[in-house]
């Protein structure tokens, strides 16, 4: 089990010309589940992006940390390797690469490993169909090109499948619940819910809808409203959403 925070300290950043993150600041600590709401625009994806250190974006100010590592000064892969983990909204194809491909090469010697995944290797074949299996992913889907032609849902259980084989510290992930019927939301939940127990995964769970928290049960619920925390609170601020918008935020 580690221990460990995700400190995201007063970040500010965007797009040439265009400041989306105007002073974002949360904590997420090892095995918590917070969740971030807000409306459509309101830099939640950017937000993703920019922890993952996505071409494009740029960090104007503030810092973010990963158990005492300064993650904005390293490229995508060293953060990858520190133990960060994107979900992505949008999950794009990877033509001619297959998913075992992928994480084989994720879990290569010098590759990132989570906790728990240092002493013995298991076979990686044998580790995914097992988190395949979990969330009730079709083991057909794993020889196939990544995300090429898959349904919005089956990228989702992709995405909760490299998760589950990767065991990362924190993960990040941007409406992990987007496309998933009600049977797949509820494995995906589960996965995501037990690997904070399992081996301590933090989890930062972007999302617009309080059946994922109702199943994800988050610590803390943050609103981001216009590129910044307006509102941190309990499952009382995901109700507030739920009933009357966002008005109250904007
Ligand atoms: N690479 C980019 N180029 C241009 N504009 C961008 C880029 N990334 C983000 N934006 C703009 O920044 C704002 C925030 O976008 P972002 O995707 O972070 O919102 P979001 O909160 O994730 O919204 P949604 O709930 O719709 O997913 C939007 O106005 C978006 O158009
Ligand atoms: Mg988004």
């Amino acid at each position: 089990m580690s221990t460990g925070e995700l400190i995201i300290d007063d970040l500010r950043a965007g797009i040439p010309g265009q400041e989306i993150l105007r002073g974002v600041s949360l904590t997420v600590r090892s095995g918590e589940v917070h969740a971030v709401m807000g409306p459509n625009g309101s830099g939640k994806s950017t937000l993703a992006h920019v922890l993952m250190g996505r071409p494009g974006y740029e960090v104007l100010g503030g810092s973010v940390s990963l158990d005492g590592i300064d993650l904005l000064s390293l490229p995508t892969w060293q953060r990858a390797r520190a133990g960060l983990f994107l979900g992505m909204q949008h999950p794009i194809e990877v033509p001619g690469v297959s998913l075992v491909a992928s994480l084989s090469a994720a879990r290569a010697p010098a590759a990132p490993v989570g906790p728990g995944a240092g002493a013995e290797r298991p076979d990686i074949g044998a580790r995914m169909e097992e988190e395949a299996d979990r969330i009730g992913f079709d083991r057909k889907m794993l020889r196939r090109a990544l995300n090429v032609d898959l349904s919005g849902g089956e990228r989702k259980r992709n995405e909760t499948l490299q998760l589950g084989v990767l065991r990362p510290r924190f993960a990040v992930l941007d409406e992990i619940d987007s496309g998933l019927d009600v049977d797949a939301l509820e494995a995906v939940a589960r996965r995501v819910e037990a690997a904070t127990t399992e081996w301590g995964m933090g989890v930062l769970a972007i999302t617009h809808f309080h059946r994922l928290l109702d199943v994800l049960h988050p610590d803390v619920v943050h609103v981001l409203s216009a590129g910044k925390v307006v509102a941190t609170g309990g499952d009382e601020l995901a109700e507030i959403v739920d009933r009357t918008g966002y008005a109250a935020y904007r």
